[in-house]
């Protein structure tokens, strides 16, 4: 997929305007002091909305994304340090480490013949004792994508071995047309710091 000319085209049907509304429940549940100066790492971020939100709710923020117009729509709506936003493929994990990695929408975007290799990068951009922060776009009956849809096995194949679900549910707060197609899961990474 070039996400790049899907951005020239401004053919780009994910992008809402804000954040994602399930962020509003995982605030609720993990409560405010969790994102206090956390670093989190937010892969496929977008124009950002997300990053902005957890930025705003306190943690040091990096948005990354392979496109080059992305993270420039990101910057520009962007005021300020914190996030920061730079071009790079999730896939190709830096050095830097981040204790949280915020997920929605580039699980489904990728392609599932390299979900695992998804499942690896997250481990190697998280500190030890880490956590998987995800609201993982399900799209139950959906054929083809992106978005591509996922089970709950899936999930526990891909993160069971290495995760512990600390939480998991449903999200009752959607953008509109997606009701019923996400699950919000928070995973914490077994090598405890
Ligand atoms: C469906 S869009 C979602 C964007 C944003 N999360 C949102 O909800 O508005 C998927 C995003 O993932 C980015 N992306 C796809 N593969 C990526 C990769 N390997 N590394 C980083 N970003 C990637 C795309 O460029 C695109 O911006």
């Amino acid at each position: 997929m070039d996400w790049n000319s899907r951005y020239e085209k401004e053919d780009i049907p994910w992008e809402k305007g804000s954040h994602a509304p399930p962020l509003e429940e995982i605030a609720r549940k993990l409560g405010d002091a969790f994102w206090a100066k956390r670093s989190v790492l937010v892969p496929g971020c977008g124009f950002g909305h997300d990053a902005r939100w957890l930025a705003r709710h306190g943690a040091e923020v990096t948005g990354l994304d392979v496109s080059g117009l992305a993270i420039e729509g990101a910057q520009a709506r962007t005021e300020g340090e914190n996030p920061t936003f730079q071009v790079g493929d999730f896939f190709k994990p830096e050095s830097a480490r981040y204790s949280v990695v915020f997920e929605h929408t580039c699980f489904c975007a990728i392609d599932p013949s390299d979900r695992a290799t998804y499942a690896s990068a997250v481990r190697r951009w998280l500190t030890p004792g880490g956590y998987l922060v995800a609201i993982f776009f399900l799209n139950p009956d959906h054929k083809g994508g992106p978005p591509f849809g996922c089970t709950l096995e899936e999930l526990d194949h891909l993160f069971g071995a290495d995760f512990e679900v600390e939480a998991e549910w449903e999200p009752q707060l959607t953008y509109p047309g997606r009701e019923g197609r996400e699950w919000i899961r928070i995973l914490r990474k077994r090598d405890a710091p």
